[in-house]
């Protein structure tokens, strides 16, 4: 929770700054609080998400994409879905809402420094690995060799497309992009899925730290990739999305086995979640 936030459940009035549009169907806002607060008060940690919502048309959690180290704006990428969210795209630039949050467990930024990273990111998983990997960038010298690699389904899908263009430019990042299909012959890189890529790099698994966000299937073939190349199962972190609705372990609504997602996560290690077999 955010160093102020005193009432866990406060809904809090924010302004939409800016959309910024991605690709089809995807949108990225920067919100700025009402109420006189900060973002930097409000003290997210990369992997944490928020509750938005507008009145009359409900609310869903939403992976805070910025990291915590850039307090000018919140950033949120949305995928248009259903009632929110498509409520959320007919607003525009000086529009209304509310959040509540930062809720749930992020990512161990503690554990991490100091460690080599490996992020490995499917489609819209990237939003919330965004938050930690700007956050890495910007104080690059706390952490050790990092990697990127990043899988759409074809090469119009790619999000964030000129951020990660420009890793390209940098010295200090590995990046490493696969398209599933690329119909049209244009794609000049991996194509196939994210995996394949695994075979484009060295990777060193005893001090390296893997950390995860993707489809579903993506999970189950990138752990068994990571086991088997010999990462311990405490080096692999893991971001899980489940139906929500308090945001707040209160409900049960988002339970995975024995656990909450949204306050035992949505980052979990792989040794906390093995055993569940609905987990991955
Ligand atoms: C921790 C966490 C982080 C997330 N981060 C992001 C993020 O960064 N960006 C993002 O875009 N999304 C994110 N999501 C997903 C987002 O919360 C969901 O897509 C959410 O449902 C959108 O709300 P909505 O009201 O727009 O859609 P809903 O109206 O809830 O619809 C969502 C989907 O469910 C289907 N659906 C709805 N009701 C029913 C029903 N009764 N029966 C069957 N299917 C139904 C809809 O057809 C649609 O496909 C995150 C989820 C979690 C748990
Ligand atoms: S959403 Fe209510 S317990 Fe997690």
């Amino acid at each position: 929770m955010g160093d102020h936030q005193e009432n866990i459940y406060e809904l809090r009035p924010a302004t939409i700054m800016r959309t910024l549009p991605q690709i089809r169907d995807h949108r990225l806002f920067q919100l700025k609080l009402d109420d006189g607060g900060s973002w930097e008060s409000f003290g997210h940690q990369p992997g944490q998400f928020i509750e938005v919502s507008i009145f009359g048309k409900g609310e869903a959690p939403i992976s805070i994409s910025s990291p915590p180290t850039r307090c000018d704006s919140l950033e949120i990428c949305v995928r248009r879905a259903g009632k929110l969210t498509n409520a959320l795209f007919a607003l525009g630039k000086g529009s209304r809402l509310h959040i509540r949050g930062p809720y749930g467990r992020g990512f161990p930024v503690e554990t991490l420094k100091g460690k080599k990273l490996l992020f490995v990111a499917g489609g819209l998983g990237l939003a919330p690995l965004r938050s930690l990997l700007l956050y890495v960038l910007d104080r690059r010298h706390e952490f050790d060799d990092l990697i990127l690699m990043y899988g759409t389904n074809n090469p119009d899908n790619v999000l964030f497309k000129y951020e990660l263009l420009s890793f390209f430019d940098r010295e200090d990042i590995k990046y490493l992009y696969s398209v599933d299909r690329d119909e049209e012959g244009i794609w000049k890189q991996y194509v196939g899925v994210v995996t394949g890529l695994f075979d484009r790099t060295t990777l060193s698994p005893q001090d390296t730290y893997a950390v995860l966000c993707g489809p579903p299937i993506m999970y189950r073939f990138v752990v068994e990739r990571l086991l088997r190349l010999g990462f311990p199962k405490e080096h692999i972190y893991m971001s899980l999305e489940r139906m929500m609705k308090c945001g707040l372990g209160k409900c049960g609504h988002c339970a995975i086995g024995d656990r909450y997602c949204c306050t035992d996560g949505p980052v979990f290690n792989l040794s906390e979640i093995e055993n569940i077999k609905e987990a991955i």
